[in-house]
C-alpha cells in the first residue's frame, strides 16, 4: 500500500458531466484555483475536444501558474489529443473502452483493433511530449486477461500511468481488491482507480483500491459526477487519513470551503446527512448527545469538526435536551434561570412535536421572550383565552379574557386586523390599573418561511412617563403579539409598583 495516496480531482470533467451542470470559463478557473490551494495533485480540467468554452478554461486554468497537474481528457483518437495537446496541459488522460458491451455494441469494432487504437493513442501523446494517462473504460466489466494485456501494452507504449474505471459502478470492495491486485501483477507504473457511485459503493471501491496498491484515486468535490456520481472526494481523503493512516497532500481544513464553492457554482445540493460536508455531518439534537458533546466531543463525533473546517453545531428540536438549548444560549450570551430554561425547553419540544425544524434563531427568539416575561409572582396579568375572527367581509374582532389579580375579566374590540384588536382589547382590560399607549411594534418573521417564529418587539408607555419594551415570540403572529403586550404591561405595573 502506498504511503502517499495521489488526489487525482476530476470535479471538473466527471463532475461537471453531472446532469444539469456547466461552468463558464471564469467559474473553471475559480474552482482550479481552490483545489490547487485544496491541494489536488491533479485537476483533470476538462475535455477539449468537447467546446470552445472548454479550451478557453484551459487557457485561463494554464495561465493561473498552479502547482497542481493540469490534466485534459481525450478519446484515443488523434483529433481528440490534438485538441488536447492545443490547450498546453501538463497531462493528457485518454481513454477507450475496453468491455465487450462496449467493443462491439457501441464502437462497432473488435478487441484486436482496440489493443491498436490505444497503443496508437498512447505513443501518439507521447510523442508529443506529454504526460499521459491510460483508462481501459469500463474496465471493470472487462475479460481480466484482456485487460491485464492491454494494461501491459499500455505501460510499454509509454503510458505513465494506468486508470482502472469502475464506468458503471458494479465493483464490490472485495473485487476491486482483487482486480488491483491481478494489474498490479503485469504493470509497475502507477495505478489509478476511478469509482462511480451506482450502488454507493464508490469510496468504499476506491480505498479497497488503494488498499490493493493503487497509488492513486480520481474523485470529485461533494462525490458530483455522471449519474449517482464519483466517489467524493471529502471522504476518501478522510478515511484515508484517519482509517488507513495514508497521507495525501489535502490541506482538510480546507474542505468544507471548497465544498461550498463547487455547492454555489454547480447549484447541486447536498443531502444533509452527506458525510463530511452536509449540514448535519457535526450537528447534534438529541439530549443525551448534545451532553455527550459537550462534555467531551470524542463521545460522538468520529474527529474534530474543526479538521475539516468546520464547527459543531448544536440544534434543537424534539429530541433537545437542557444541555443543547442552554449551549445554543450561552454561546449567544443568554443565561437563562433554572425555571426559564425549563420554559424554553418545552417551547422547543413543543415546536419539534409539531413537526417543525427549530433553528437556532427560533431559540434565541423564544428565550429572549421567556427570560424577558417577569416571574410568575411579579405578573399582574396574565392570558386567559383568545379568539380572533378575521378574513374577507367581517371586521377583524378580537375576544380576550384576562386574569387580573385573580379575576377573569373579558373584552371584544374590532380593528384593522387581528393584531391590532387583541392589543386594544387588552388595553381596554388593563385600563383601570394605568394609562398604557403602545408606542413602538415590531414584528420579525426569524427564520422566514410561513410557519416561522415570530418575534414581536413592543414599547408601552403610561401616563407618568414610565417607558418598557418586551418581546413575544410564537408561530402564531397575533399569539406573538399578544404575548408581547401581555409582557410589556406586566413590567410596566411592576415598575410602578
Ligand atoms: O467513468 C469513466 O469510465 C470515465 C472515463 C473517462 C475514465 O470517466
Ligand atoms: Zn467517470
Amino acid at each position: 500500500m502506498s504511503e502517499v495516496v495521489r488526489i487525482f480531482d476530476t470535479t471538473l470533467r466527471d463532475g461537471e458531466q453531472a446532469p444539469g451542470v456547466s461552468l463558464t470559463p471564469d467559474q473553471k478557473l475559480e474552482l482550479a484555483i481552490q483545489l490547487d490551494s485544496l491541494g489536488v495533485d491533479v485537476i483533470e480540467a476538462g475535455f477539449p475536444i468537447a467546446s470552445e468554452g472548454e479550451r478557453e478554461a484551459f487557457r485561463l486554468i494554464m495561465g493561473a501558474g498552479l502547482k497542481a497537474e493540469v490534466c485534459a481528457l481525450a478519446r484515443a483518437d488523434k483529433r481528440d489529443i490534438d485538441a488536447a495537446m492545443s490547450v498546453e496541459p501538463n497531462s493528457i488522460h485518454t481513454f477507450f473502452s475496453t468491455s465487450d458491451v462496449h467493443i462491439r455494441n457501441v464502437l462497432n469494432t473488435n478487441r484486436e483493433e482496440a489493443l491498436e487504437r490505444i497503443v496508437e493513442a498512447i505513443s501518439y501523446v507521447k510523442d508529443h511530449g506529454f504526460v499521459c494517462e491510460f483508462s481501459p473504460m469500463d474496465a471493470t466489466r472487462t475479460d481480466l486477461e484482456y485487460l491485464k494485456a492491454v494494461c501491459k501494452a499500455a505501460e510499454e507504449a509509454g503510458a505513465d500511468r494506468i486508470d482502472i474505471p469502475d464506468t458503471v459502478g458494479i465493483m464490490t470492495p472485495r473485487k476491486m481488491y482483487e482486480l488491483i491486485s491481478e494489474v498490479k501483477k503485469v504493470v509497475r507504473i502507477p495505478i489509478s482507480v476511478h469509482c462511480h457511485n451506482d450502488f454507493g459503493l464508490a469510496v468504499a471501491n476506491t480505498l479497497a483500491g488503494v488498499e490493493a496498491g493503487a497509488e492513486q484515486a480520481h474523485v470529485t468535490v461533494n462525490g458530483i459526477g455522471e449519474r449517482a456520481g464519483n466517489a467524493a472526494l471529502e471522504e476518501v481523503v478522510m478515511a484515508l487519513n484517519l482509517l488507513y493512516g495514508k497521507k495525501t497532500r489535502i490541506d482538510t481544513s480546507k474542505i468544507y470551503a471548497t465544498s461550498q464553492i463547487v455547492r454555489r457554482l454547480t447549484g447541486i445540493h447536498l443531502q444533509p446527512h452527506k458525510p463530511i460536508v452536509g449540514d448535519n455531518a457535526f450537528a447534534h439534537e438529541s439530549g443525551i448527545h448534545v451532553k455527550g458533546v459537550v462534555v467531551d466531543p470524542r463521545a460522538f463525533e468520529p474527529f474534530k469538526p474543526e479538521l475539516v473546517g468546520r464547527v459543531r453545531k448544536i440544534v434543537a428540536g424534539k429530541h433537545a435536551g437542557r444541555h443543547g438549548v442552554k449551549t445554543i444560549l450561552e454561546e449567544s450570551g443568554l443565561k437563562p434561570s433554572e425555571s426559564q430554561l425549563a420554559e424554553i425547553l418545552r417551547r422547543v419540544k413543543e415546536l419539534g412535536d409539531k413537526g417543525k425544524t427549530v433553528t437556532d434563531t427560533d431559540v434565541l427568539a423564544i428565550a429572549r421572550s421567556v427570560i424577558e416575561m417577569p416571574p410568575a409572582e411579579e405578573k399582574t396579568i396574565d392570558l386567559k383565552e383568545l379568539v380572533v375572527v378575521t378574513g374577507t367581509g367581517v371586521m377583524p374582532t378580537s375576544s380576550v379574557k384576562l386574569v387580573v389579580r385573580g379575576r377573569e375579566y373579558t373584552s371584544a374590540e374590532t380593528g384593522v386586523g387581528p393584531v391590532d384588536a387583541s392589543l386594544k382589547a387588552i388595553q381596554r382590560i388593563t385600563q383601570s390599573l394605568a394609562k398604557i399607549s403602545l408606542r413602538e411594534f415590531r414584528i420579525e418573521a426569524v427564520t422566514g418561511g410561513s410557519d416561522a417564529v415570530a418575534e414581536v418587539i413592543v414599547k408601552v408607555d403610561d401616563e407618568r412617563g414610565n417607558l418598557v419594551s418586551a418581546r413575544g415570540a410564537r408561530e402564531d403572529i397575533v399569539m406573538a403579539s399578544v404575548e408581547a403586550m401581555i409582557n410589556a404591561i406586566n413590567k410596566l405595573l411592576a415598575k410602578r409598583a
